[in-house]
Order: structure tokens, then C-alpha cells, then sequence
């Protein structure tokens, strides 16, 4: 993380001078709190560093930077209410330290705010705009394709990549797209740009499930086992069931409706570690890097521009957080 620190404290910097009002306090304090209990910032680092990618100044993308991030934790707080997941980042989700009416309006709040930074971005604001409704509608898409799977088993690994292209790997698309548009990269640049994103955002998603599960909890800063719990179709559980024996295949099926959410979560993790699905996981997980890195490869700059953000696709494969 060293080597974007500089990116990162300039986010976190920017997103600091965003106003926010005090009255109604109910309605801003959740905000407050939300933007100051952390965060990778590694979506808006992505517009920053497809700024430089493309040979203008991180500062000229700021704006759209700042509205990507903002939007993203716009999704998180909705997203926390949808999962019903107590912890983020550390901290009480929003509906949990209030409750769901007030998560859902602030982060209606949020969205509106990421518009507004979005206005002021300098660049093609029509192609900035479309660029942008394009993904906030996919993500849409993508989580209620999530939420709709909790409640099916029948969930195919393309059903499932389609899934975590539209819930997540869209925006991180997204944010390097912006920064294309900002710099007028040719179509093709802004094409292949898109995609590293993509890809980078399906291996990101993979990893964001193995972490659901294997990850340390005193790091985590979200619920282990949250996935788990909730009947997620995530990467790990479809490969069980590719994977699994009968006997295994009965147990995953009777764990599905245990109630013991402490329990649920260790029987399934032994099930899953007795399966071997964890590398299997990222072995996927490797593999989309490894298309991201070709989509890289035809973005036409020099190679030195491109390399710290090969190095950060590289570290958000590698995170436990
Ligand atoms: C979490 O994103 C949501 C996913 C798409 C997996 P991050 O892991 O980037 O969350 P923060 O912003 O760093 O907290
Ligand atoms: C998040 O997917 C996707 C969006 C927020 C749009 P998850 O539900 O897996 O994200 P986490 O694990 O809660 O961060
Ligand atoms: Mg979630
Ligand atoms: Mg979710
Ligand atoms: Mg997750």
C-alpha cells in the first residue's frame, strides 16, 4: 500500500473538504461517520491513476475520482441494509448504529452527492454522465441478481461472473473509463481501460469472497462468515457444489437451513477445506488477473506509465482486507 499513499492521503485529503451540513443532523451525522470510518479508497486511486495512465495530472480527475468513491459507499450502506451485516470497516453499519430508514436516505444522499461532484468534473460531462448511469444501472442489476440467488441453489459459475460483473466490477471499470474520457484517450484506449477494470473487479470480487470466509477477523473490519449465513452464491460455495461428493453435496444442502449462524459457518468452512475449494478459488482468481494484464497490454502508452497500476491490481489480489 506504500506506493499509493500518496494517492490515497489526497483522497481522503479531498473528501474531507466535501461540505457536509449539520441539520438534519440525523440525516448528515450518519454520512459524517460513514466517510471517516476508512476504506481502501482504491476506486477513486484507480481515476487518479488512469489520469496519469493517460498523461495528465492526477488533480484534473479529481472530481470524477471523488464521486466514484462517493457512490461506492452510497452502495455500501444500502448494501449493508440488503445483507444485513453489522460490521463495516471496523464500525456498526449505518442501520445498525441508527436503523434502515435512516441507512436508506442517507445513502440516497450520498448518490446525490456523487452527482454533484460529478458536475463539476471538467471533461466531456456528457460521456462522463453516460458512462456513469450506464454502471449505476448495472450495479443495480447486479446486486439484486445477488439477492435473487440467495434463494435459488440452480446458480450457474456464468451465472455468478455475470452477477459480480454487474455488482462490482463495473465501477472499478468505471472509474478507470472516466479517467479516459477525461484524458480524450482514443476509443480503443478507453476500451481496453474499461476492461483491465472489469477484470480486475471479477478477480477483486473473488477474493472479497474468499475474505468473507478465511479471513482474519480481528483484520477484517466485516462479519466472517457473512456469505455464509446468508445463503450467498459466492465463488467458494459454487465450487463446492461442482466439486462435492453425494454425501458432501447432502451436508451442503442440510447446511443451508441451519439456524446456528456460529455453527453454520464452521461446518461449512470444514466442508468447503475438505472440498479444497479455496484454491480452486484463486486459481479463478489468477486467472481473470491474468486478463486484465492482456487487456494492459493494448492500452497504447509507454510502459512505464503503466506500471503503478499493475502494481495495484496486483495488491488488491493480494489483500486480506
Ligand atoms: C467492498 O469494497 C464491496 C465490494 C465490491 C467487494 P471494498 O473492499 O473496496 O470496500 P472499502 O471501500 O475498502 O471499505
Ligand atoms: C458488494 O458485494 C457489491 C456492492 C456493494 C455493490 P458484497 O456484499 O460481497 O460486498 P461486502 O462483502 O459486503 O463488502
Ligand atoms: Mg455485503
Ligand atoms: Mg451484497
Ligand atoms: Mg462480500
Amino acid at each position: 500500500m506504500e506506493f499509493i499513499a500518496a494517492y490515497t492521503s489526497y483522497v481522503e485529503r479531498e473528501l474531507k473538504k466535501i461540505s457536509i451540513p449539520d441539520l438534519p443532523l440525523t440525516l448528515y451525522d450518519p454520512i459524517r461517520y460513514f466517510l471517516q470510518i476508512g476504506g481502501k479508497r482504491m476506486r477513486p486511486v484507480l481515476t487518479l491513476l488512469g489520469a496519469e495512465l493517460f498523461g495528465l495530472e492526477k488533480e484534473r480527475a479529481i472530481h470524477a475520482a471523488l464521486a466514484v468513491e462517493i457512490f461506492h459507499n452510497f452502495t455500501l450502506i444500502h448494501d449493508d441494509i440488503m445483507d444485513a451485516a453489522p460490521l463495516r470497516r471496523g464500525y456498526e453499519t449505518v442501520h445498525i448504529k441508527w436503523n434502515s430508514n435512516t441507512a436508506i436516505l442517507s445513502g440516497d444522499m450520498l448518490m446525490i452527492k456523487a452527482y454533484q461532484l460529478l458536475e463539476q468534473q471538467e471533461g466531456n460531462l456528457r460521456l462522463l454522465l453516460e458512462a456513469f448511469n450506464k454502471t449505476s444501472v448495472e450495479i443495480c442489476e447486479g446486486q439484486q441478481m445477488d439477492m435473487d440467488y440467495q434463494e435459488r441453489t440452480a446458480v450457474s459459475i456464468s451465472d455468478y461472473i455475470e452477477m459480480i460483473r454487474l455488482k462490482t466490477s463495473v465501477l472499478l471499470g468505471c472509474a478507470l473509463e472516466l479517467a479516459a474520457i477525461i484524458a480524450n484517450a482514443s476509443e480503443d484506449d478507453r476500451k481496453h481501460i474499461y476492461n483491465f477494470g472489469v477484470y480486475v473487479g471479477l478477480a477483486f470480487q473473488i477474493q472479497d469472497d474468499i475474505l468473507d470466509l478465511y479471513a482474519d477477523p480481528d483484520k477484517f473490519g466485516k462479519q466472517t462468515g457473512g456469505d455464509v449465513i446468508a445463503n450467498k452464491k459466492t465463488i467458494l460455495y459454487l465450487l463446492a457444489r461442482e466439486n462435492a461428493s453425494d454425501e458432501q453435496l447432502k451436508k451442503l444442502n442440510a447446511l443451508s437451513i441451519e439456524q446456528n449462524g456460529q455453527l453454520k459457518v464452521h461446518e461449512t468452512r470444514q466442508l468447503f477445506d475438505e472440498i479444497g475449494v479455496k484454491n480452486k478459488s484463486v486459481d479463478m482468481m489468477n486467472h481473470y488477473f491474468f486478463l486484465a494484464q492482456q487487456e494492459m497490454n493494448k492500452v497504447s502508452v509507454p510502459d512505464k506509465n503503466k506500471l503503478l497500476l499493475n502494481q495495484i491490481s496486483e495488491y488488491l489480489l493480494k489483500r486480506d482486507v
